[in-house]
Parts: C-alpha cells; sequence; structure tokens
C-alpha cells in the first residue's frame, strides 16, 4: 500500500492547554489558534483563576489576541480550592463561562499550592457538579511523599477516584493526561455512559522515561505526571488509536521560560504547541490508524463535552521541517529537531 501523504480531519480541540499569561500568553497563543478551534484553558495562574470575574477577565485578555476571523474559542475552568464556592461555579456554568472544575491535589504540580488538600473537603462541590453534570477535571497523582513518584497515578487510582466515582456515581470526570497502562485499564472499566473520559498527551504518547536522562538529566522532557515506562506508551498508543469514545486530545502544552527550566530544581511542563497535531499525526502515522486520528482529535471530546463538533478542517502533509530552538523564550519540544508531518497554512472554517 503507497503510504498517505496528505490527511485531512474535521478541526481539532484542545482539551487540556496551559495558556499562561501576559508576554508568554502573546509568545504562545498562535500556535494553538492556527490549529484549534477551541481550547479548554487550565487555570493555574499566579494567583489561581477561582472566580467568574477573573475568568472572564482572562478570557477577555486570551480573546484580545486572537485575530478577527481565526474561529478561536477558549473554554474556561475554574480551580477548585478546600473553600471553593460552589454556588459561584454552578453560576458560571449557567451563564456558559466556567465548562469546567480543575482539581488539582495540593502541591501535586505547577501552582497547585492552592490545590484541595483532601477530596473530602470538596464534597459540596461534587455534589453540586453531579447535579449539573458538570465535568470535574483531575489531575490524577497522590502527593504522599512516600509513594514512588512512577506509581502516584496508579495509586490515585485506587486512593481518590475510586471512591470518587463510587460516592458520586453521576459525576462526570475527565482523568487528564494518562500515562499509565493502570489509568488505560481504570478508564476502560469505568467509562460506560460517557462518566469518565481521559486525554492523552503527544508527548506521553512519544517518549518513555529515558528520554529524561537520554545522554544526560534532560529538563525539557520533565513533566507531571512524568513519562512512565515503555510498556505504559503502548498502551497509550493503544488508547488513543482505539477509537474509543473515552480517550481524546489533549495536549497539556505547558510552557515555562527557559531559564526555569535550565535550573536545579526546573518546571514540570513541555511545549509541544508549536507541532501539537503534528505530534499526533507522527504516532498514529507509525501506528497505522490515521484513519482514527479524526475521532479522538475531533470527535471524542466534543462528545464528552456535550458540545457540537466543529466546522471546517485543518489539512496536515508529509512534509518535514524543523522546530524553531525558541518561541519567545520557551524550547518547545522536539527544539530544532525534525517534523515529519507539516500544516498547511489556512484552516478552512467551512463545513467540510
Ligand atoms: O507538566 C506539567 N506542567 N504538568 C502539570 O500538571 C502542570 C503543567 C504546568 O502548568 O506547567
Ligand atoms: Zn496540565
Amino acid at each position: 500500500m503507497s503510504p498517505i501523504n496528505s490527511l485531512t480531519l474535521r478541526r481539532p480541540d484542545d482539551w487540556h492547554l496551559h495558556l499562561r499569561d501576559g508576554a508568554l500568553l502573546r509568545a504562545v497563543l498562535p500556535a494553538t489558534v492556527e490549529r484549534f478551534a477551541r481550547a479548554i484553558v487550565m487555570p493555574n495562574l499566579r494567583p489561581p483563576v477561582t472566580t467568574r470575574a477573573e475568568a472572564a477577565a482572562y478570557r477577555d485578555r486570551i480573546l484580545a489576541l486572537v485575530p478577527p476571523g481565526a474561529g478561536f474559542q477558549p473554554l474556561m475552568t475554574c480551580y477548585a480550592t478546600d473553600d471553593i464556592d460552589a454556588g459561584q461555579v454552578e453560576a458560571g456554568w449557567r451563564e456558559g463561562l466556567f465548562v469546567a472544575v480543575k482539581l488539582y491535589p495540593a502541591h501535586a504540580t505547577t501552582n497547585s499550592d492552592h490545590g484541595v488538600t483532601d477530596p473530602a473537603r470538596i464534597r459540596p462541590l461534587l455534589e453540586r457538579l453531579q447535579r449539573l453534570g458538570m465535568p470535574l477535571l483531575v489531575h490524577g497523582e497522590v502527593t504522599d511523599p512516600e509513594i514512588d513518584i512512577f506509581d502516584r497515578e496508579a495509586v490515585f487510582l485506587e486512593r481518590v477516584l475510586a471512591p470518587m466515582l463510587a460516592e458520586f456515581p453521576a459525576l462526570r470526570v475527565v482523568l487528564e493526561h494518562v500515562t499509565t497502562a493502570e489509568a488505560v485499564a481504570f478508564v476502560r472499566a469505568h467509562a460506560a455512559g460517557g462518566r469518565l473520559g481521559a486525554t492523552i498527551t503527544a508527548h506521553h504518547l512519544l517518549i518513555n522515561r529515558n528520554a529524561l536522562f537520554a545522554g544526560g538529566l534532560r529538563p525539557h522532557a520533565y513533566c507531571l505526571p512524568v513519562a512512565k515506562r515503555e510498556r505504559h506508551r503502548q498502551a497509550l498508543i493503544g488508547a488513543a488509536t482505539s477509537g474509543e469514545p473515552a480517550f481524546f486530545l489533549g495536549t497539556d502544552s505547558a510552557p515555562h521560560p527557559v531559564a526555569a527550566k535550565e535550573s536545579a530544581c526546573g518546571c514540570a511542563g513541555l511545549f509541544t504547541a508549536p507541532a501539537a497535531l503534528e505530534l499526533y499525526v507522527e504516532v498514529f502515522d507509525r501506528a497505522g490508524a490515521l484513519d482514527r486520528l479524526e475521532t479522538f482529535a475531533s470527535l471524542n471530546g466534543p462528545r464528552f463535552y456535550r458540545l457540537p463538533v466543529n466546522d471546517g478542517t485543518v489539512t496536515l502533509e508529509r512534509a518535514a521541517w524543523r522546530m524553531a530552538e525558541v518561541v519567545g523564550d520557551v524550547v518547545p519540544f522536539r527544539a530544532g529537531e525534525t517534523i515529519a508531518w507539516r500544516l498547511v497554512p489556512g484552516a478552512s472554517l467551512e463545513t467540510p
């Protein structure tokens, strides 16, 4: 069979993205706007986005940087704290501002210091979300320092997520950036009725934990949850390319200025946005599953979030190009290396 050299799919969305703010936002936003119609914008700013007013102001700062006619829509989230006001969450949901609430276990990752110290403290919020059918987006790692960092996701499933799903049987949850075979199995076991979904990043599909130590310590391969063993990466590829509705695209593109990464204590986060879609195409191509990419990138997410699919298409072609060494002040994933597929500029906003 001759290889596929060009691919057109319905415009995709990024269901997990960090856009930051200020100069960094300005530098990183264009890459996402070029590729995606919508993105779930993570609320872990400093200070975090915890109120309707903050979310509306942040959304407006983003929209002010979107070129007219780009047709890009940021989908805003609310950062859960121990004392989160469920009434405010509901009001934000009803007015169409908040599409979800993000749960960071306190101290699990970047800017999570205000996160939830114990899920028992947010029972009123979980009851409210369950009643509304509003999704809870979960960073699924325990923070117990006794637990090995490579096991923190699997332990979270047993200790936190399974009891939460049992206590709130109609709560709708996205387990964000799954990294393990255990998480893939857990999602499959709980996906019935669309109550549990999962995002999968491009980088977790492309690297395993060896990348962190390839010839030396590699801060630009460090993210959270940290990349795991090869067998886990294979399980993620299986899930992403399966076509199963529970799995959808979420880059977790998480830019940090180069000095914050190349440091004695470097920040977690990989900046994949400048080739986000192209990287997924590479994975699906290698897996012989290009025909399943649209389901993963453009159909499963809207279905979970109960939103319409996008109009228009994007086209990619097999044509190698070289990723920049830096974008603004950020070193992108695969900096200076080859990307095998290229986005054909100018997404079509027409109905396919
Ligand atoms: O690697 C990560 N970076 N993981 C996260 O959970 C947060 C993110 C960030 O905001 O930098
Ligand atoms: Zn994230």
